[in-house]
């Protein structure tokens, strides 16, 4: 750390860049002269790290947000060479540092300059203004965090004490530092060997400076010839901008290969682009090496005359014949450098030989490789400083072997060269997958060694495929594995609009799909969105329906919406395959007709469910009535059970209010109305948060504990945590109350919420992992815990490839990377599964929760009721480039808004477990009956299997007894229950009787009484108190829908007890009134009549009902003599105490069988 006795650093005076005012590129740059992926016709500060531009906005922000860490003890980072790799550096580790606060830096620069675009420097020639190459303008190094970036310009360092950790510069400064990024990047080659390389007019091409020269002298020799040596990538963009300068009556250019571009293209390729750049005005001289430079008596340039004796006449020379890595400095430092070929020699984490120095861009040397490309530099810089900043929450990362994919536009000619692009010559250099181990057996291999003594050397195991349109101009080589299934590299000329396609394909090695051919020839287009399908093409081969039967029963108005067009043409009913395509042609045909494909909440709201979210928002609208008045169909509805969950988890959503609010309780479902998961018998599971998978063994022993103690069966979910079944309503508060004070509590498996996010174990264990995917997954879980959204929301994070934590299944998933997590997004679906999507590549993890807030705000705000984020992005216009263009960039403008949104809800969580323990009113909802605290357990009689108890099966049928009908013998009015246990909320109360052995339900709905029996007849279900209350005013029509599969009881009026949607099922119903002694009277037969209809015990479901699954299986492995059932719970060893007397022992404090428990 720098002490504070230190020198601080302070801007040279007078040195300061003379303008910074603009970043921005001339109009009229010329869009030639690419060498790669990026056009130099591109802003300047399009070379910047995407983010680093936004800093000072985000800065800002920090700032009024009072989020900038001020105190932080801060590490000196000094970075000698303010290039482009050096300022790429700089931004990165502002960006990753920005809210840790945990450096500072001090760039020392030798050219007086702010950094630039050095790609982009030929542009210089057209503009002339050095500030249009600045890659970010002045005010941008100003915005950072007071004192966390200071620049030194035309000074340079002289010397490095590794020692005493300082530098030393050229105006006299020394400068300590903890940390020391060399950034120093090449020098020009000037052949200094030549004679009259010294001359006037011998020139190089890499500074402004370089160029400021040039186009002085050019003009002061106006129609001679100029000359450029070198026929690479700079020679070629050197020609072309002194063909522009038009000060010379010809440019020639000079290469001692007999081709042009030789490292980059074959002869066939570089012979081409030959042609056409002679077509194009340069004169080309091919194999002709410079071996002197001959002078006028002023030592300026005449000629040249090269080694095979020719002559030249010319007055100007430019050399571009290589660059030398700028190790100088390192060096003189004792620091290690490359013998052959110069460099700073580095470690895959740019470490080099001296402690706490690290060297990145040109001037780094990685295994005896120095890369004189930008985007190697920008790679080492992004890695050092992530390994800076990030690396505490993931693995270090390492530099690997950079692509050098190499495309251009040189003097109007289009030229690529990508992946492996010299295999077929020098040998491949990798070899993907399975077919690694078949390359030793070729070049290198032991058997080609000795085959080679008799045949020559082996041919390399890659096969090239080649085209030549010498009409065109065009040539294509691709270079495949023998067996054609990898593409390997290549080469294009005149065409390369391939170019971005196939860079991926190689780098990812991918198994290719169609065969090699289709690269050059084109496959057919395929057709998905059925526009090119003729009327008779049939799209559902189940039912035999036909493209033009859909449209046709679209269009003669018989169908209004796709569950019509089910009905109508049967399409889609079968194996549901071809749904997608019949929801395609549903819809093109609804929009071919002027129509709207409406997606209305329901009868109740003709809103879609993100119109409703947008009114609750902007009118800020927090309970059911207020909504329902605003924007209902029926202004005094009850809603139903369509709407009322829906606008209960919206309300949720954005403002996170309790469930069980008196105002709230009955819009929830049934699950969320008991803040646990209802069971086939009435009872609940309870699931405790088991963040990202980890649990301490003193909360499994917790967990053992309270499902001994209620007599809970447990299993292990998919979603890693501990399912516990079969706890009683009643029960539900004293199990939270003992999970709660163990430090844990209840998880959310039940609501339309997150449940879990899975993890691996990453590099908390795995030998793989490159992520923290535990961390990461824990710090996920518990930001997004409780938050309501349009459906269930499951996470992953897997800290490598290998994707143990299968996290592409998943509505987010994270997927460790080098460089961060490579985040996904629409993954899951239920019932139709589908693989997520790629949002965002590499993101540090710092930046992971900005972006997942942000898709996820959107997610709730946009996606439709009970909408999967599967179906959601399926159906978002543009798909996930739409939502990158969201989300990533902020096409709408909202990014800040929704990341607010998401702020908001994780800041204002609660344990909603604990309220209910708090309050004595909610508590008191969880008794059985209002009427008594008598129970009725066990209304499917228990099955013993594998140690534990679940509830035996449903039988098949339904009980279709006429209840609706019953004759009664005589009815009397009987005071049931005291009217105040029923709440006056507008959207209906409900609570269970208990009389006798029967139990009724009685609802309250907008000062109405009514009441039911309390059993469902679908699935003898105890259950109906607890279902959602639905109206139809208009209809006069009030009912009960069963919280099991949604049947819909009449419950008052001449249908009363009526199912409107199954026939075969039908309730009985009770005249009721509540008086003015307090009570709720209801008219009922005597408790035995009523018990001999509708008793519990004469519908509790009995295992002998049921037939066992397994039966015949079992007889059949009985048969087999397997004894894999056997010796489940029993000890294998001799005297063993098998589980239960184990754990009774562990318990009672480790002795053997010594008391404990009562297990
Ligand atoms: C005309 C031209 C076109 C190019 N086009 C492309 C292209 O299309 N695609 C591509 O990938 N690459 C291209 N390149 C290469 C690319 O510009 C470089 O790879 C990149 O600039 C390297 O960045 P760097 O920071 O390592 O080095 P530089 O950008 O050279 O920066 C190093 C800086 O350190 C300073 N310095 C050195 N020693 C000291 C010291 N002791 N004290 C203080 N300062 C010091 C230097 O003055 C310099 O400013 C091109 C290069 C040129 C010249
Ligand atoms: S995904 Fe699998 S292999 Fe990779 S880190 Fe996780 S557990 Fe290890
Ligand atoms: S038990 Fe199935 S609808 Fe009620």
């Amino acid at each position: 750390m720098a002490s504070e006795t230190e020198p601080q650093p302070v801007m040279t005076p007078g040195v300061e860049p003379s303008s910074g005012e603009s970043h921005s590129p001339p109009a009229s740059l010329p869009n030639d002269g690419i060498w790669d992926r990026k056009g130099k016709n591109v802003s300047n500060s399009d070379w910047n790290d995407a983010e680093a531009n936004k800093l000072p906005e985000k800065v800002k922000e920090l700032d009024k947000k009072g989020e900038l860490p001020k105190d932080t003890e801060r590490k000196r980072v000094v970075v000698v060479g303010l290039g482009m790799v050096g300022i790429a550096f700089i931004e990165k580790l502002m960006k990753y540092d920005v809210k840790r606060r945990e450096y500072d830096v001090i760039v020392i620069g030798e050219e007086p300059h702010l950094a630039y675009n050095r790609v982009g420097l030929t542009s210089f020639f057209q503009h002339r203004e050095v500030e249009n190459l600045y890659l970010n303008p002045k005010e941008w190094y100003s915005s950072m965090p007071e004192g966390s970036l200071n620049y030194h310009l035309n000074t340079m360092v002289t010397e490095i004490n590794p020692q005493d950790k300082v530098v030393k510069t050229s105006s006299g400064q020394s400068v300590p530092y903890d940390i020391l990024v060399l950034a120093t990047g090449s020098d020009a080659v000037l052949p200094r060997h030549t004679p009259g390389h010294d001359a006037k007019g011998v020139f190089v091409y890499r500074t402004i400076d370089d160029l400021q020269k040039l186009i002085e002298f050019s003009s002061t020799r106006k129609g001679t010839t100029g000359a450029v040596v070198g026929g690479g990538l700079l020679g070629l963009e050197a020609a072309h901008a002194m063909m522009d300068l038009e000060d010379f009556a010809q440019v020639k250019l000079i290469e001692r290969n007999r081709w042009v571009l030789s490292r980059q293209l074959d002869g066939d390729a570089g012979g081409m682009v030959v042609e056409q750049v002679r077509a194009l005005g340069l004169d080309v001289m091919l194999s002709k090496r410079v071996g002197k430079i001959l002078t006028t008596d002023d030592n300026s340039v005449k000629g040249v005359v090269f080694e095979d004796g020719d002559e030249m006449e010319c007055a100007c020379i430019c050399f571009a014949i290589g660059i030398k890595a700028r190790d100088e400095l390192a060096r003189k430092a004792g620091i290690k450098c490359a013998d052959r070929g110069g460099g700073i020699v580095v470690a895959p984490d740019l470490a080099t030989s001296a402690p706490d120095i690290y060297a990145i861009g040109e001037c780094a040397s990685w295994e005896n490789q120095t890369f004189g490309l930008i985007a190697p530099g920008v790679e080492m810089a992004d890695v050092l400083a992530f390994n800076l900043t990030q690396a505490k929450a993931h693995s270090p990362r390492k530099f690997k072997r950079p692509d050098l994919s190499t495309k251009l536009k040189l003097l109007g000619v289009e030229v690529a060269s990508f992946g492996d692009f010299f295999a077929d010559r020098d040998g491949p250099k990798e070899m993907p997958g399975r077919q690694r181990a078949e390359k030793k057996e070729g070049i290198n291999g032991t058997r080609d060694k000795v085959k080679s003594l008799t045949d020559g050397p082996a041919p390399p195991p890659v096969k090239a495929l080649t085209y030549k349109d010498p009409f065109q101009q065009v040539y294509k080589k691709y270079i495949f594995t023998m067996d054609g299934k990898y593409l390997l590299g290549g080469m294009m000329i005149g065409d390369t609009k391939d170019y971005v396609k196939l860079v991926p394909m190689v780098k990812n090695q991918k198994q290719l799909e169609v065969p090699p051919s289709e690269f050059i020839v084109g496959a057919q287009k395929g057709d998905d969105d059925g526009d090119d399908l003729d009327d008779d093409t049939q799209i559902c081969s189940c039912h035999n329906v036909s493209k033009g039967d859909v449209v046709t029963s679209v269009k003669d108005g018989t169908c209004k919406s796709i569950g019509d067009v089910k009905s109508c043409t049967k399409a889609g009913t079968g194996c549901g395959g071809c749904m997608p395509l019949v929801q395609t042609i549903f819809n093109k045909t609804m929009s071919s007709m002027g129509q709207e494909v409406k997606n209305h909440l329901c009868p109740h709201f003709e809103h879609s469910r993100a119109d409703l979210w947008n009114i609750v928002y902007v009118k800020g609208l927090k309970e059911f009535a207020d909504v329902m008045k605003e924007c209902g169909t029926d202004p005094n509805s009850t809603g139903c059970e369509a709407c009322k969950p829906t606008i209960a988890s919206i309300i949720s959503s954005l403002f996170n209010k309790h469930l069980l609010d008196k105002e709230r309780r009955g819009l929830q479902e049934t699950n969320d109305r008991f803040l646990a998961n209802i069971q086939r018998n009435g009872t609940f599971s309870v699931i405790p948060r088991v963040s990202g998978g980890e649990i301490t063994p003193e909360k499994l022993i917790i967990i053992g504990m309270v499902a001994k103690k209620y007599n809970l069966y447990t299993k292990i979910t998919g979603g890693q945590r501990i399912d516990m079944f079969g706890a009683r309503k009643q029960d539900l508060p004293a199990i939270w109350q003992e999970l709660i004070d163990g430090g844990m509590e209840s998880g959310h498996a039940y609501a339309k919420s997150l449940r879990t996010v899975k993890s691996c174990v990453g590099t908390t264990w795995c030998r793989f992992g490159i992520g923290d995917s535990v961390g990461m997954a824990v710090r996920l879980e518990e930001r997004y815990k409780s938050i309501r959204s349009p459906h269930k929301i499951k996470g992953g994070v897997s800290g490598c490839v290998r994707e143990c934590a299968e996290a592409q299944n998943k509505d987010f998933g994270l997927i460790a990377t080098e460089k961060g997590f490579n985040i996904f997004v629409g993954g899951n679906g239920g019932a139709k599964p589908r693989h997520s999507e790629l949002l965002a590549k590499d993101v540090p993890p710092d930046d992971v929760v900005p972006i997942l807030d942000r898709y996820l705000a959107f997610y709730i705000r946009t996606a439709d009721k009970l909408q999967r984020t599967a179906r959601w992005m399926e159906n978002l216009p543009g798909g996930i480039k739409y939502l990158q263009e969201v989300i990533l960039e902020d096409k709408l403008g909202i990014s800040g808004e929704l990341e607010k949104q998401m702020e908001q809800l994780v800041g204002s969580f609660f344990c909603e477990w604990t309220e209910v323990l708090k309050d004595p009113a909610k508590k008191a909802w969880f008794n059985q009956f209002a009427n008594t605290d008598e129970t009725i357990n066990d209304t499917i009689e228990p099955t013993k299997e594998r140690e534990q108890e679940r509830p035996s099966y449903w039988p098949k049928d339904s009980v279709t007894e006429d209840f609706r009908g019953t004759k009664w013998t005589e009815l009397s009015w009987q005071p049931l229950v005291k009217a105040e246990e029923f709440k006056d909320a507008p959207t209906g109360d409900s609570r269970a009787i208990k009389r006798g052995d029967t139990q009724l339900a009685v609802f309250k709905v907008k000062g109405k009484w009514y009441c039911t029996q309390q059993m469902c007849p679908h699935k003898r279900a105890f259950v109906l108190s607890d279902g959602l209350i639905g109206d139809d005013i208009a209809n006069n029509k009030l009912w009960v829908s069963c919280p099991y599969h949604k049947r819909n009881y009449e419950l008052g009026g001449e249908n009363a007890g009526r199912c409107a949607n199954d026939e075969s099922v039908n309730i009985a119903t009770f005249p009721v009134e509540a008086r003015d002694d307090g009570w709720v009277y209801v008219k009922l037969p005597s408790v035995e009549e009523l018990d001999g209809v509708l008793g519990t015990e004469k519908f509790k479901i009995k295992k002998s009902e049921t037939t066992d699954p397994f039966e015949a299986l079992d007889r059949k492995l009985e048969a087999m003599k397997m004894k894999g059932r056997k010796g489940i719970a029993a000890s294998h060893l001799e005297g063993g105490l098998g589980q239960r007397g184990k754990a009774a022992m562990i318990l009672a404090g480790g002795e053997r069988g010594a008391g404990g428990l009562d297990w």
